[in-house]
């Protein structure tokens, strides 16, 4: 095989290593292996490691390279991609545009919300209206910036006239979600409000039963709280959530600005 072709088939095996770990990331752990990938890798002399598992290929075994693996950035890129120009729910009618999530690939820390408002359809990132400046308030009394964590919606289109998110639209843009959280591995979930805290913990109870303590996503921590919006209509609870972001501070090990 000539030299310019060998490098062409590397490059697609490089790519190819990358969306396997993509998968990875996804929970993906097998995928099934045709025996003429076989047929062909002793025609092309390339032993690819990821290509050789036969019958079935796992992702977790150690075959991937993980000097070429994409970075949780990459991996947030690809699942924008895949999103694409969604139309899965009616949501897309009314939408400006999609507002994918903001912030560190690598938080520690996820704030969820429910759905972006006109602010957020207007400029494509979640919380940046009213209740946005809020919740950078809340962010930054923790003694953390803004960029230090990340930012999403359980929806990621704006419903008409700021409604609550339909049980359809939630399943459509659910999966989005989990694996935004699988990429991204945050050691908490803060989950601000109603829909965020239901929709990740499987629940119908009241997000003010809810609040104040901690649950698992998966193995993730989920402090429920109160939705900055609420927040902005009943001040008066702003002292709660400053107990509910206490308890996320001690298990990340941050001093905050307010001095506990
Ligand atoms: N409310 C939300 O739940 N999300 C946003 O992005 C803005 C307001």
């Amino acid at each position: 095989m000539d030299e310019n072709k060998r490098e062409e088939l590397l490059d697609i095996i490089k790519d190819l290593n990358g969306y396997l770990f993509y998968l990875k990331e996804m929970g993906i752990e097998y995928i099934p292996i045709k025996a003429e990938a076989r047929d062909e890798r002793q025609e092309t002399g390339i032993n690819s490691p990821s290509l050789v598992t036969e019958p079935a290929l796992s992702l977790s075994k150690g075959h991937l390279s993980p000097n070429i693996s994409p970075s949780s950035e990459e991996s947030l890129q690809l699942l924008k991609e895949e999103i694409g120009d969604c139309r899965r729910c009616k949501l897309y009618k009314g939408r400006t545009q999609i507002v994918f999530g903001v912030g560190n690939p690598k938080a520690g820390l996820v704030f969820v919300g429910e759905a972006p408002g006109r602010d957020e359809d207007l400029q494509g990132e979640p919380f940046v209206g009213d209740a946005g400046q809020l919740l950078t308030k809340i962010i930054e009394s923790m003694g953390i910036k803004r960029q230090d964590v990340y930012i999403a919606n359980v929806v990621k289109c704006r419903p008409p006239n700021n409604r609550n998110p339909e049980q359809d639209e939630i399943e459509s843009c659910e999966p989005f979600l989990i694996k935004q959280l699988a990429i991204i591995k945050p050691k908490i979930i803060c989950a601000l409000g109603t829909f965020a805290a239901q929709t990740l913990l499987k629940t119908k109870e009241k997000i003010s039963l809810l609040r104040g303590n901690f649950y698992f996503y998966h193995d993730i921590k989920v402090m429920p709280t109160f939705h900055p919006a609420y927040l902005l209509r009943n001040p008066g609870d702003k002292r709660l959530v400053w107990e509910d972001m206490k308890k996320i501070m001690k298990e990340l090990n941050l001093k905050g600005r307010l001095n506990g």
